[in-house]
């Protein structure tokens, strides 16, 4: 029986259904011109007083309450039409770039995919050091979703930023030579590390990634100084023998049923989190289940404590204060992992303390951040997996047809696991008090698939969806198109309503930034960098990145001068697995240029022209192929190969088209690339462990076919690498 291993399957479901001197340029020179704090005491100060420092960047989402506004307001929507190309820096490795860069006192710190970290001059784009951990590129197939890393963090003159391979770093922000490194996770399993760590307190909390690759989620909290672990809470009770943390073991364990240790539970911390500081608490997202079908997972039944819900812990101790589930028992993949805001909003009259999510399952979240209970939620994407959210109970109220494990039927469900919003961080505006939110209209067939019989190198979710596989016809093709798209939303959360809308073709735009100029940034999958009003959404100015973007955007200031930086470079999990929708998403012209896009008012740098062609045609292989043969190589496609290059084995722009592929073109050079790994330092595993070499050979066949479909339809307008 074929599961879905996220793969060739996916693109049918969704249808389906410092001040530095602006002449210097050596780091010395930075080190002496500006005021960097020497006490501890006082970068803390700096810290939880980040909104007092316009002119810096120095959290992952600006302050504590990581609200991604910038108080400047030097570019606004009078002067925007002048914002030019500043500097741009080729970043190393040209893979999925997500990171927010850090800027302390004129110097950029951020990091690349597969986890490099740069130190850069902010007003020249001169790279003042580059550090590269030597994440083995082997951890590439461990991990869901590209070798991406959402940023690094500044404290007290050291620079911290986890790796691929589950490793955090302090990194000396002056020279970046390595001070300490710690081994954060069993690198044995399947857990990596894409999120950005957070510090407050002498302290640096780390999460990981892993859920579908059967790992148990935690989060932890390291010391500053000695890199010591201080804490962990375990976001899923162990097994028997399994180590236990700073979580509530008992009331977690009686959530839960069956023999879920043996598959990890999943519950990941692998991207959100939020600090404050008069509370000393720590406020952090927790991920999906694993596997996704809860018959599996846990008999059934129970809520799965703390499976997609928003935990906050004594940022001290790591003791529970209280949590909020978004999804009780999750079954569709909802994370509740994306981006967390805690602001003051005026809500009927009284100034409330909240917390805001918009995780996957497609409900705009508000919470009273001093107790965890709702205060609103409403679908801010079209949600058919629950009615309501019942504000009284605080729970879903979920609709019976969406519940595939209990039905034993096909249940097309909104939003996908893709998310009504996924990881790209939204902004909530100071001034406007509005949320602008990178949302996505995606739907899955979901079906379970009781049979559970983990491999190493693939998934199992627990789901068949073979039934939602993409078809051929290109009519039908065109269809899931339709029913896929994207939009930059601008969400009033007192009121809980839309206010604008921005349309782009499909899923998968950047994260946001908002400012003080009445500007909002978006980068988009089209391959632009975007400026639209905050109060009405009108696009005021636009920038041809020749790159997706899918990293949000930051603004900083040097001498008075304000600047707009991203991270352009696309990729991510969604060009990766879903071939024609990614291609779609990009307008047809996806490919990865990484680098660092750099802006201020009358700049005057210009990005080299653009030399790749659109692809020849396919080189034909009108070799006979055995249908048989094609069939399993489809299934061995599906389950190990898919979910990189790409559904239909259409690639997205990342990772090669094996369509085009000179490899398919000899099985001999074929298994030493896809059996021996002679492509492994970079990034393509050898899968003599799990593929004989007839599985290789129908996999190939499989390939061959999928390029004389592409030359008989004419595809050959794709740009990929
Ligand atoms: C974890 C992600 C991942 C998975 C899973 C994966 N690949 Fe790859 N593959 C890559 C990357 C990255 C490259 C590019 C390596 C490079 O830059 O040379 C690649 C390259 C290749 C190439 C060489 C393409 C070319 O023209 O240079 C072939 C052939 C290939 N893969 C086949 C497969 C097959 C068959 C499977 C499944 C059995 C598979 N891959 C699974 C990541 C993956």
């Amino acid at each position: 029986m074929k599961r879905f291993h996220f793969s060739t399957e996916l693109a049918g479901l969704l249808v389906c259904s410092a001040v530095l001197l602006a002449a210097c340029g050596g780091h010395s020179e930075i080190s002496q011109s500006a005021p960097v704090a020497k006490s501890k005491v006082a970068y803390e100060q700096r810290m939880a007083n980040a909104d007092a420092e316009p002119q810096n960047w120095l959290l992952h989402g600006r302050t504590f309450s990581e609200s991604r506004f910038s108080p400047l307001d030097g570019i606004n929507t009078q002067n925007v039409t002048d914002l030019k190309l500043a500097w741009y820096l080729d970043l190393p490795e040209q893979r999925g770039q997500e990171a927010t860069p850090i800027v302390v006192d004129g110097v950029m710190y951020t990091t690349s995919a597969w986890s490099h970290v740069l130190a850069i001059d902010a007003v020249t784009g001169k790279q003042l050091w580059h550090f590269d951990p030597k994440v083995p590129k082997s951890t590439g197939v461990k991990g869901c979703c590209d070798a991406v890393n959402r940023g690094a963090a500044y404290m007290d003159d050291r620079v911290f930023v986890g790796t691929l391979d589950g490793r955090l770093i302090a990194i000396d922000a002056e020279s970046g030579t390595q001070i300490w490194s710690v081994i954060t996770v069993d690198q044995t399993k399947n857990y990596t590390i894409t999120g950005a760590p957070r510090v407050a307190n002498g302290k640096v909390f780390i999460g990981n990634g892993g859920a579908e690759f059967g790992v148990r989620g935690y989060v932890s909290a390291y010391d500053a100084d000695s890199g010591e672990m201080m804490w962990r809470f375990y976001t899923v009770p162990g097994g028997p023998g399994d180590p236990t943390g700073t979580e509530p073991v008992e009331a977690q364990t009686a959530t839960w049923n069956g023999e879920w240790w043996k598959f990890g539970g999943g519950g990941t911390v692998w991207d959100s989190m939020a600090f404050e500081k008069e509370t000393n608490t720590l406020y952090f997202g927790v991920g999906n289940g694993t596997p996704w079908n809860p018959n599996l997972r846990s008999a059934g039944k129970g809520d799965n404590w703390f499976l997609s819900s928003i935990v906050a812990v004594d940022a001290s101790s790591g003791e529970y204060k209280w949590h909020y589930q978004t999804t009780p028992g999750e079954a569709w993949d909802y994370t509740a992992t994306q981006h967390i805001i805690l602001a003051d909003v005026e809500m009927a009259g009284k100034t409330r303390k909240v917390l805001m999510q918009a995780p996957k399952n497609g409900f705009f979240y508000v919470l009273d951040r001093m107790t965890g209970k709702l205060i609103s939620a409403e679908n801010f994407v079209n949600v058919t997996w629950a009615s309501h959210v019942d504000l009284e109970s605080g729970r879903p109220v979920v609709n019976p047809e969406a519940e595939y494990w209990k039905t034993g039927k096909t249940a097309l469900v909104s939003p996908a696991f893709l998310g009504g919003h996924n990881w790209h961080p939204m902004s909530y505006s100071e001034d406007t008090k509005l949320v602008y939110l990178p949302a996505q209209v995606t739907a899955f067939p979901y079906l379970a698939d009781d049979d559970m019989s983990p491999a190493k190198l693939a998934v199992n979710l627990g789901v068949d969806t073979s039934a939602a596989a993409l078809p051929d016809d290109p009519n039908v093709i065109e269809q899931v198109k339709k029913a896929t798209s994207g939009h930059l939303l601008a969400w009033d959360p007192a009121t809980q309503k839309e206010v604008w809308r921005v349309e782009y073709p499909g899923p998968w735009n950047g994260g946001v930034l908002s400012t003080a100029g009445g500007l909002v940034f978006q980068g988009s999958a089209t391959g632009y960098l975007n400026a639209y009003s905050a109060t009405n959404g009108e696009t005021l100015w636009q920038f041809p990145s020749q790159t997706g973007i899918v990293a949000p955007p930051i603004s900083y200031s040097v001498d008075g001068e304000q600047y707009i930086t991203v991270s352009a470079g696309w990729g991510g999990i969604f060009p990766l697995i879903t071939g024609p929708l990614a291609l779609d998403s990009a307008d047809g012209h996806p490919i990865n240029r990484s680098r660092l896009l750099t802006f201020k008012v009358g700049g005057s740098a210009e990005l080299p022209p653009t030399t790749e062609k659109l692809r020849d045609m396919p080189e034909l292989t009108t070799q006979q192929l055995d249908t048989k043969q094609v069939a399993h190589g489809f299934e061995v496609y599906d389950r190990y190969c898919g979910g990189c290059h790409g559904a239909g084995a259409v690639g997205g722009g990342v990772i090669p088209d094996l369509r085009y592929s000179g490899f398919i073109h000899s099985a001999e050079a074929f298994k030493q690339v896809v059996l021996d790994g002679i492509l492994s330092t970079r990034g393509m595993v050898g899968f003599s462990s799990e593929l004989s070499e007839e599985d290789a050979e129908a996999a190939r066949a499989y390939l061959i076919s999928r390029n004389q479909f592409a030359h008989k339809i004419g595809d050959t307008q794709r740009l990929s690498r």
